[in-house]
């Protein structure tokens, strides 16, 4: 197969669309965020990277605090404005029309709007180069109830953003199902998965 070597870049295929939010001087302020992951699974962590001229890290190194909100397709627009707009310049909570609340961590405001709400610590701050990739656990999770099946959060009821940055740049709803994870790959060979090993043990 022919390739085409390009330069290295910042290239992931999708991302998550989430909306941190932090206080910052007292004020509440959401920033839209694409590099977000889970960082750890047992204590369950949280990563974002935060390029450093943003105002929101100012929130984050106040109070080492920050929460990650998840919205749905719905929230579109919302979710793409407050990734233009500084909070240094204007109150997007405001602009949004968020409901905005705190839960169990003070500095950590979440979006009602948003389906899912997650608060977490910051334990490390560390500078990457233009990013500074902020690390912690989390620590409390609000979900709607209405996004819940058998008493688990619902990818499907929540209808969540994902984002392609390129060609384009474009947010997108999740896509087909292609198969059940952790079952499909059998059809290669008939291993034992990790879970399935652990139990053996
Ligand atoms: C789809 C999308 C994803 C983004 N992802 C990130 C990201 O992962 N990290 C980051 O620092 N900025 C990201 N940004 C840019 C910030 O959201 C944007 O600069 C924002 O206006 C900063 O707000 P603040 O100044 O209130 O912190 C993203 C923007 C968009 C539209």
């Amino acid at each position: 197969m022919n390739k085409t070597k390009i330069d290295v870049m910042p290239l992931l295929f999708p991302h998550p669309t989430v909306m941190v939010g932090v206080d910052v001087n007292g004020k509440p302020d959401f920033v839209t965020v694409a590099w977000a992951t889970i960082a750890c699974g047992t204590p369950p962590w949280m990563a974002i990277a935060l390029n450093r001229v943003r105002h929101s890290l100012k929130g984050v190194r106040e109070n080492m605090v920050f929460s990650v909100n998840i919205p749905n397709t719905a929230l579109v627009k919302e979710t793409d404005y407050c990734g233009i707009a500084t909070g240094a310049k204007t109150d997007k909570a405001k602009d949004c029309n968020f409901k905005v609340f705190y839960g169990e961590i003070a500095g950590a405001p979440f979006i009602e709007q948003c389906p899912v709400n997650i608060g977490c610590t910051a334990e490390h701050i560390l500078k990457l180069g233009s990013h500074y990739l902020i690390a912690g656990p989390i620590k409390e999770i609000l979900v709607s109830e209405d996004c819940m099946t058998y008493g688990k959060p619902d990818a499907g009821k929540i209808d969540p953003i994902v984002y392609m940055t390129y060609p384009a740049g474009t947010y997108n709803k999740v896509g087909e199902f292609l198969g059940p994870a952790f079952r499909i790959g059998k059809e290669i060979k008939d291993v034992k998965d990790d879970w399935e090993r652990q139990l053996a043990k």
